[in-house]
């Protein structure tokens, strides 16, 4: 199979992220276009200052996000004898009439257009600023009324209010957390494992092509404003809630109401919501399994929690989900019971597949969707799914960065790297490439990939053949271990590249695995193996050594999972 693959070519240039609750968001109604004009220069300001923001058309804007506003700033012209341009007249009609919802968490700022030889001059304007406070909302600025000739007036309002923006925002840019520590004197607000960063969604774009077994995601998340940092080879963390159908299942299964309240650590919720945002379905535990085995008197299950049973339990820890074990084993779960035995949730780790260096502040994740069908169910992977199923320019991921100071690049530069990554576990691969790129590393670079479809699977394919083309990328060998009657894995790629292999790392390069721990990783090990002993002349055990002190020196270096 030569045919080129259907992926489509991942770019760089990211359209700008548009939440669709934004910390500021620009409202603007509009009948000759001088709104739109100012109000699109505002945006372009705000988004200079790094100030996540969002612009919308008064005629589109959802009149019900209003009460979530943080910050509103408002242009707005007047036509003839006091109207609203056509395109703000909903929403110039719910901000003014009987139903408009209080407001009392928004700051916001009303910038006038209009003509001063009318009598009722900017005033839309001006009802629209006496009314926001009437409902409560505070001024960000005070308004001005720009007339024929608006550019004097209008461009210092605009300089007066992205500033007192940015003294709003800077305190709490989109930071999910009710304790916001502060690092040092810097006001910028830390951003942990347990204080996310809500970043927003650039792009999410499968990269496998259509009929492909697998659905891999591209997805580039946006971390302007978060203070995050990374380095080729840290992961990220993605807290994600469990989807609504899984919690359905489990309360239809339970014959359990989510409305329900029930206390654990100090905390009330509805048990709708402990288990979509605080507990974990699709891991099993120890605990939650003993629990279930003694209310439901399932010897079965109490027998795979004995010693005896440990062969059997750990099959069914990696093959059932928590739903699969609740329709197996029926048993009497009261919701206060469950909410105690199951397992606080925990982020997901994705090797981050980018490097600051080329893309900026965002990271990029290379995500295999798990979605599988088992005892008759779906079975959908938390943290993939989530991934794969948020909007590019309108949702957020919350994410924090995974220190990983035990998978880097050398120090220096001119040594050469061999990465073996097949699947996903190429993902650290792109960021390292694109680091080694733009930090002109003279080294040379070779990566081994393998999937199953040369066709479908060649993930990154474009970016590939462009590096090589650049020289940024020296060597790609590839294994497609479905395209043949007979399987292709990489590390018959790496032996039969053995010679040369063994004569880079001889050379000080540095070889790097990422992947899949339970089978790759140990066939790949022992390929080395095999190469060393055959190409370096040595006995097996003395190659093994050879190999272990390439760990020691961190030379061969390993992210498997
Ligand atoms: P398979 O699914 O056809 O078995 C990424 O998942 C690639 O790794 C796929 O081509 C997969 O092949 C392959 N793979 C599976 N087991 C492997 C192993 N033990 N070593 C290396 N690659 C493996």
């Amino acid at each position: 199979a030569t045919r080129a693959p259907s992926v489509q070519p991942v770019t760089h240039a990211a359209p700008p992220a548009e939440p669709s609750v934004a910390p500021l968001t620009i409202v603007y109604g509009t009948q000759t276009g001088n709104s739109r004009l100012l109000a699109e220069r505002f945006k372009q300001q705000t988004e200079r200052a790094g100030l996540p923001v969002r612009l919308v058309r008064a005629s589109e804007y959802p009149v019900r996000e209003l009460a979530r506003e943080k910050l509103l700033v408002v242009v707005i012209s007047t036509q003839g004898d006091g109207d609203p341009p056509d395109d703000a007249r909903g929403f110039c009609e719910h901000l003014l009439g009987k139903r408009a919802p209080r407001l009392e968490g928004l700051r916001y700022a009303v910038l006038g257009l209009g003509d001063s030889s009318y009598p009722k001059f900017c005033e839309v304007g001006r009802q629209l600023d006496e009314r926001l406070a009437e409902l409560g909302a505070s001024r960000l600025a005070a308004r001005a009324d720009c007339d024929l000739d608006f550019e004097p007036v209008a461009s210092g309002w605009l300089d007066q209010t992205l500033e007192r923006a940015r003294e709003a925002l800077e305190p709490h840019t989109p930071v999910v957390a009710t304790v916001v520590p502060l690092r040092g004197s810097s006001t910028a607000p830390v951003v942990s494992k347990q204080a996310p960063f809500a970043a927003p969604v650039l792009a999410n774009q499968r990269i496998t092509g259509r009929g492909a077994l697998k659905d891999v995601r591209h997805v580039e998340l946006s971390l302007e404003g978060s203070g995050l940092e990374y380095t080729p080879g840290d992961a990220l963390g993605v807290w994600a809630p469990n989807g609504p159908e899984l919690v359905e299942a489990v309360l239809t299964t339970l014959r359990l109401d989510g409305s329900e309240p029930v206390t654990r650590d100090g905390k009330t919720w509805p048990l709708g919501h402990w288990l979509t945002e605080e507990l974990e379905l699709t891991r099993l535990s120890r605990p939650f399994l003993e629990r279930q085995a003694a209310l439901g008197g399932s010897e079965e299950l109490g027998a795979l929690l004995s010693p005896r049973g440990s062969e059997s339990f750990r099959a069914l820890l990696r093959s059932h989900q928590v739903i699969d074990v609740l329709r197996q084993h029926p048993a009497p779960w009261s919701a206060t019971e469950l909410v105690l035995a199951l397992r606080k949730q925990t982020p997901r780790l994705y090797s981050i597949a980018s490097s600051p260096k080329r893309v900026g502040a965002e990271a990029h994740l290379t995500v295999a969707v798990v979605d599988y069908t088992a005892f008759g169910a779906r079975h959908l992977g938390t943290a993939s799914h989530h991934l794969a199923t948020r909007v590019d320019g309108t949702d957020t991921v919350r994410v924090f960065v995974e220190r990983n100071e035990r998978f880097r690049l050398p120090e220096d530069g001119a040594r050469d790297v061999v990465m073996i990554g097949p699947g996903t576990g190429v993902a650290p691969f792109r960021g390292f490439v694109q680091e080694r790129a733009e930090t002109g590393a003279k080294g040379r670079n070779w990566l081994f990939f393998g999937e199953q479809h040369f066709r479908t699977q060649f993930l990154y394919q474009t970016e590939w053949l462009e590096a090589l083309k650049k020289k940024t990328l020296h060597r790609l060998s590839v294994a497609f271990s479905r395209d043949t009657a007979e399987k292709v894995y990489v590390q018959q790629r790496l032996r039969e590249s053995g010679k040369e292999l063994y004569a880079w790392l001889e050379g000080g390069a540095a070889i790097y695995v990422c992947g899949d721990a339970q089978r790759m990783a140990p066939d790949v090990h022992q390929a080395l193996v095999d190469i060393v002993v055959e190409h370096g002349a040595r006995g097996r055990e003395d190659a093994e050594d050879w190999l272990k002190s390439l760990r020691d020196e961190r030379r061969y270096l390993r992210d498997v999972y």
